[in-house]
Formats: structure tokens, C-alpha cells, sequence
């Protein structure tokens, strides 16, 4: 990380990856006491979490809280990240749709109970305060694979590679520490899927089903997975942070792949999304979407864990923003409400805890 910028707690958006996790997506309803519920929980999220992940400090509870762009004017006001917008919608030879979620909560643990627990208390904090658009309880399914049957994950960075391709540096000095999330629920048809060769399948993905290991360049087709998903900037490769997880609902034969991924600028997923969707070069798309429908889509903002413990409930974004004194630019703006917070969530550090939770 860049010296020049100052100090501060990220949330674990790089958190190793685990067997369970949960993903909620809720939306605010109108009226000023339902800001001041949520920002309440935004202090409050660190004593939650450290109460319910202390029950087993081997299931690695950990949370990401983050905002849409829309919610972060009306709970936050300004300054806001200098990449946040809603999520965009693509229509190419498939169609990523755009749909709403004002905060979402990404819930990762190697067991299940403490994410349903977490969560379950979350929900009670914000009773009233918000409805919920979507959750989806995902697991891992055998060796990390995905419901199509591949190994997903494979390819992320980790440690160091992972916070320089996640967590906002000297680019947006006063979200230092903060991230880029894009969801995105997929459902496959799976019946038609496993009718595709695997030979086929192998194409569209761009490794071998059993070994998980990638096919040569030479052999890759041009519309293969990891081909749209590769992208480059001057040559040096541009990654995300992804940690996709199954999930499923046997008796209606639902089965989908619930996509996460973290980026220091959404744009890097923007982009990945184009290749897919509409293709590289347009028309040469990704085949997987002939098989995954997107249901849903949207961006978040992951401020730090600085940023959260500092809210203030009952102070109205706008005259908070006023407040903000400009010479204290770089360290202040990442904390427009500052309180007698501990400073400390205890679940992610930009520099104590790279690539691990
Ligand atoms: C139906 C949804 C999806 C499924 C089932 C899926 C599955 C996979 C699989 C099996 C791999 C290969 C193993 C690995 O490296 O992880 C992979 C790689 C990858 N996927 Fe996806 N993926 C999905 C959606 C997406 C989306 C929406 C994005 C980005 C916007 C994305 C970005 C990537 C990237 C960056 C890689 C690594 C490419 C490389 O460097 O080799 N995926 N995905």
C-alpha cells in the first residue's frame, strides 16, 4: 500500500474463502427514522459480530456491509466514492438486468449456524428499517466446485496480489481501504447443460472438468470463460476478488451460482461483464450465459471498517458533510461522522490481515 495513505481497517473483503455463506440484499424504506436504524447498525456491526463469531472462533465468522449508490446519498450524503453509481445494465447477446438493493450483507463462515445466526441478529437490528429483496444461502459443494460442475475460485489471487486487486489505495485517498462489490444471482438450466459434451463444456469454461486445469492458449476458443474474463490494462493483468458460491432449492429444481466479486474500481467488472454479455469482439460471448440466466445485478460500496465504526445514528447526512472540515481532506473524509468508536472491528486489517481474515 501507498505510505502516503493513512491508516485505516478494511472490511475482509478478502477473506479466505469458506464452506458457508450468506447474501442479503435489502432495500430502506422511506422515512428519516429508518436512516437513522441503519446507520446505527453500521457502529454497532463490529460488537454483533465479534458476540456471535466468538461462539466458535474456528468458524471465521466474518461480514462485509456495503451500500448502493442511492443509499449512500441518503444515509452518508458527501463525499461519496468516486466509482459508485447502480448497477448498469448490459444488453448484448444476453441480458445482465439491473435491480434494486440499498445495503448488502456478506456473510462467510465455515459453518452455516453462525451465518444464519449473524444474520438472524442483523435482520432483528433492522426490523421495520428494510425489506429484504433477496437471500441466498450458499455452500460448497465437492472440491469448490459449482453446480455445473467446475471448480470455481481457482484462479483468484491471493495474499498480497488480492488486496492490490480489491481494496482502494491512494486513487480515492478519503475511501482508502474501501472496495467494489458486484452481485449477480444466476440460475442455471442444468438439465440442458449436462446434455452439452464434456469436451464441449471444457470449451465454454476453458479448463478440464475433472483436473480443473486450464487448456494451452493454443487449444482455449476465443469465447471460453477465462478468455472474456481476462483483461489487461497496459499489459499488466486487472483482477477481481470473486468468491462464487451454490446454491440451490432441490424441490423446485432450482441451482445457481450466486457471483461475488471485489474490486478496487467496479469498472474492472464492468468490463469482464461487456466481454461476456456482449463479447470480445461483440458476438463473441460467453457460452456459460446460454445456460445461467442473470437474475438479479447490483453495486455496492464497502467502505472500511474505519469508516462504520465512526457513524453517527441520528445525524442527518447532509449538514455532516458540511461539516467536514477541507484541510483534513485525505483522513477525514473516510470518516464523515466521527465518534468515540474503539477503531477496531477485529475482522479485516488493510495491514495486518493480507489476503486472510
Ligand atoms: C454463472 C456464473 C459463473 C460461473 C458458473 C463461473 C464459473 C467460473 C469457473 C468455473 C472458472 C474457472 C476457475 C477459476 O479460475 O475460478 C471461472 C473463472 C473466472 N471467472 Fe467466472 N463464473 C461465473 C460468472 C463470472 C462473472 C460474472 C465474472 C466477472 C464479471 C467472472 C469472472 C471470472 C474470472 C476473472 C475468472 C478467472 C479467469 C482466469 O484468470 O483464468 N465469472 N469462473
Amino acid at each position: 500500500m501507498d505510505s502516503s495513505v493513512p491508516a485505516v481497517l478494511s472490511q475482509p473483503v478478502v477473506a479466505r474463502l469458506t464452506r458457508a455463506a450468506i447474501f442479503l440484499v435489502v432495500t430502506i424504506r422511506p422515512g428519516a427514522e429508518q436512516d437513522v436504524t441503519v446507520r446505527g447498525l453500521c457502529a454497532d456491526l463490529s460488537g454483533l459480530l465479534r458476540a456471535v463469531g466468538f461462539r466458535d472462533l474456528e468458524g471465521r465468522l466474518s461480514c462485509v456491509m456495503a451500500f448502493g449508490s442511492d443509499a449512500w446519498d441518503r444515509l452518508f450524503g458527501t463525499p461519496r466514492p468516486k466509482e459508485l453509481h447502480p448497477f448498469r445494465e448490459i444488453c448484448g447477446q444476453h441480458h445482465a438486468v439491473s435491480t434494486p438493493g440499498d445495503i448488502l450483507f456478506h456473510i462467510r463462515s465455515t459453518r452455516m449456524d453462525l451465518c444464519f445466526e449473524l444474520a438472524t441478529q442483523l435482520m432483528a437490528r433492522l426490523e421495520g428499517a428494510v425489506t429484504t429483496v433477496d437471500e441466498v444461502h450458499g455452500f460448497k459443494y465437492f472440491d469448490d466446485r459449482d453446480l455445473i460442475g467446475f471448480v470455481d475460485g481457482t484462479e483468484n489471487p491471493v495474499d498480497q496480489d488480492a488486496v492490490d486487486a480489491a481494496v482502494i489505495g491512494d486513487e480515492d485517498p478519503g475511501f482508502a481501504g474501501g472496495s467494489y462489490v458486484i452481485v449477480q444471482k444466476y440460475l442455471h438450466d442444468l438439465t440442458r447443460w449436462n446434455k452439452v459434451p464434456v469436451e464441449e463444456q471444457e470449451n465454454i469454461v476453458g479448463r478440464y472438468k475433472l483436473s480443473d486445469i486450464e487448456q494451452a492458449d493454443a487449444v482455449k476458443k476465443p469465447y471460453a470463460h477465462n478468455v472474456l474474463t481476462s483483461i489487461d490494462e497496459d499489459g499488466k493483468p486487472l483482477e477481481v476478488v470473486r468468491d462464487n458460491m451454490p446454491f440451490g432449492n432441490a424441490g423446485t429444481a432450482e441451482f445457481g451460482t450466486y457471483f461475488i466479486g471485489y474490486a478496487r474500481s467496479p469498472r474492472r467488472i464492468e468490463q469482464m461483464l461487456e466481454n461476456m454479455f456482449i463479447g470480445r469482439p461483440p458476438g463473441n460471448y460467453d457460452r456459460l450465459l446460454d445456460f445461467s440466466r442473470a437474475v438479479t445485478g447490483t453495486l455496492f460500496f464497502v467502505p472500511s471498517v474505519t469508516f462504520l465504526d465512526d457513524v453517527v445514528a441520528e445525524n442527518a447526512a447532509p449538514p455532516l458533510a458540511a461539516a467536514i472540515s477541507q484541510e483534513s481532506k485525505v483522513a477525514d473524509t473516510a470518516r464523515p461522522h466521527v465518534s468515540a468508536g474503539d477503531g477496531s472491528l477485529g475482522i479485516g486489517s488493510l495491514k495486518n490481515e493480507v489476503g486472510h481474515e
